[in-house]
């Protein structure tokens, strides 16, 4: 075979497509995003296609029949205390480590580790804290952090101020956590505020009702598993930066 026949053909626009979806830096993280645009289930099929999460295993890093569960994080040992029993009580999912938070958890360490993203003394709302992993790791990075978890009402912005990030992880599952999810993302952010979003990869017609209904106040950018901790990636999990769009 010639060296000519080995040659690969080559689609230019193939390349300039994948450009001009993939841009460095949105909001406050300064890591590669691709921007999620157009139809919200070409974002599905793109997942799901490529990902493949039904073949992988769930709950990867978290222990959920335990009472206690152990990660090294910002140089320490964190210790979190679960209530596996509670998971059996109707319309409680918090009161257990999902992997999704593990992951948004190590993403934010690692990305500060890489100078990514700056969380010292920047204001932080952790939406849908469970058992509270995620919001420590982002105190312990230097955070003033409020963690929510249950419902609040939010009469009135804890510091006067929008949060510089808003951040959550597996708290987009059912149609009603969706709409409850995106009245408070937009109550609760500027176009200042970054919001870092981590899901588990279950259902295709929820995410895909949250991109749909998102994309008309938020820009979103899915962060690839390449821009995770190297040792906590999951095709069962997506990663999103929103920043909610100016007013016309
Ligand atoms: C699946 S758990 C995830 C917990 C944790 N973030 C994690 O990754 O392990 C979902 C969390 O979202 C909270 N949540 C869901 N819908 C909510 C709502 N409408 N108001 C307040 N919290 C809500 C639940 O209370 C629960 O803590």
């Amino acid at each position: 075979m010639s060296g000519a026949e080995c040659e690969e053909e080559v689609d230019p626009t193939e390349d300039e497509e994948e450009d001009e979806e993939t841009v460095i830096g949105l909001g406050s993280y300064k890591g590669k995003v691709r921007m999620v645009r157009g139809d919200p289930s070409d974002e599905m099929m793109l997942l799901w296609g490529l990902q493949q999460p039904t073949f992988s295993k769930p709950n990867a890093f978290v222990a959920q029949s335990s009472l206690n569960l152990s990660l090294d994080a910002c140089g320490r040992c964190l210790s979190i205390s679960q209530s596996p029993s509670s998971l059996g009580v109707p319309g409680v999912t918090g009161s257990v480590m999902w992997d999704s938070g593990i992951v948004l958890g190590k993403f934010l360490e690692n990305a500060v580790e890489t100078g990514l993203l700056v969380l010292q003394g920047k204001k932080v709302v952790e939406l849908g804290a469970g058992c509270g992993l995620v919001g420590c790791i982002a105190a312990l990075l230097g955070s003033e952090l409020m963690s929510l978890h249950g419902e609040i009402m939010l009469t009135q912005h804890w510091w006067n101020l929008l949060p510089d990030f808003v951040i959550g992880s597996d708290v987009i599952y059912s149609e009603e956590a969706v709409t409850d999810l995106l009245d408070t993302l937009l109550e609760l952010s500027g176009t200042q505020t970054t919001i870092i979003l981590a899901g588990e990869l279950r259902n295709d017609a929820i995410l895909e009702y949250f991109m749909e209904v998102a994309m008309e106040d938020f820009i979103i950018g899915r962060v690839d598993q390449e821009g995770w901790h190297p040792d906590y990636r999951s095709p069962r999990v997506a990663m999103y930066v929103m920043v909610k769009k100016s007013m016309p």
